[in-house]
């Protein structure tokens, strides 16, 4: 008996089997808004705002695959508390992500989303491929929050004049104060206090 086969090209358009490796023109480009939204913001406040939450977006993303790498190549008698400490950091900045993506697809935007377009990007220095030390570890992330946290203001103070009160909320709530949060959570550890004996051990009473 002849073996059946189906046919991938029926007549008509409709067909059971998948239609695979499609490609298309993109349906809006990266730096645009859409401009029919009842949000009561203008099209040039939803241009500016996407704009600087893309960058911000763009740091944030590198914030997080910073602590990622942390945890994951982190050495020494810290070790466990700081594999948990980073991973528990890299989880907050998550969300924070989504937050800020989502934020700028609502008012008409594009998030940046892909690992090389976030590289050309972010303003935050990139690390070597290898292991480095904790001190350097926790420096390399307060100065990825130091930029964050200065960017932010800005963002907040500009969103405020212009009338982009969600998006003032959300970076001021969200992520301003997350990142301050961390930025004191990692601080603590670069302080020198001795582990065992107090260096200068004040006199006991009664000697002489
Ligand atoms: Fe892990």
């Amino acid at each position: 008996m002849a073996k059946k086969h189906i046919d991938p090209k029926p007549t008509g358009n409709i067909s059971a089997q998948p239609r695979l490796h499609q490609r298309a023109r993109e349906i809006q480009a990266y730096g645009t808004v859409s401009y029919l939204l009842p949000l009561e913001l203008e099209e040039p406040v939803r241009l500016e705002m996407t704009e600087q939450l893309n960058q911000l977006l763009a740091d944030t993303m590198t914030l997080r695959d910073l602590y990622k790498k942390s945890h994951w190549q982190v050495a020494g008698p810290t070790f466990y508390q700081l594999h948990l400490l980073y991973d528990k950091h890299y989880e907050e900045q998550d969300e924070l992500v989504d937050s800020i993506a989502e934020r700028i697809q609502l008012l008409g935007g594009i998030s940046i989303a892909m690992a090389a377009d976030v590289a050309e990007t972010t303003q935050i220095e990139r690390p070597p491929r290898g292991r480095e030390e904790v001190p350097v570890q926790l420096s390399r992330l307060l100065d990825a929050h130091q930029i964050i946290i200065r960017q932010v203001r800005k963002l907040a103070q500009r969103a405020s004049e212009l009338g982009d009160d969600g998006t003032n909320d959300l970076v001021v709530s969200e992520v301003l104060r997350r990142n301050e949060l961390q930025t004191w959570f990692v601080s603590e550890h670069l302080v020198n206090v001795p582990l065992v004996e107090a260096k200068e051990p004040r006199a006991t009473a009664g000697a002489a």
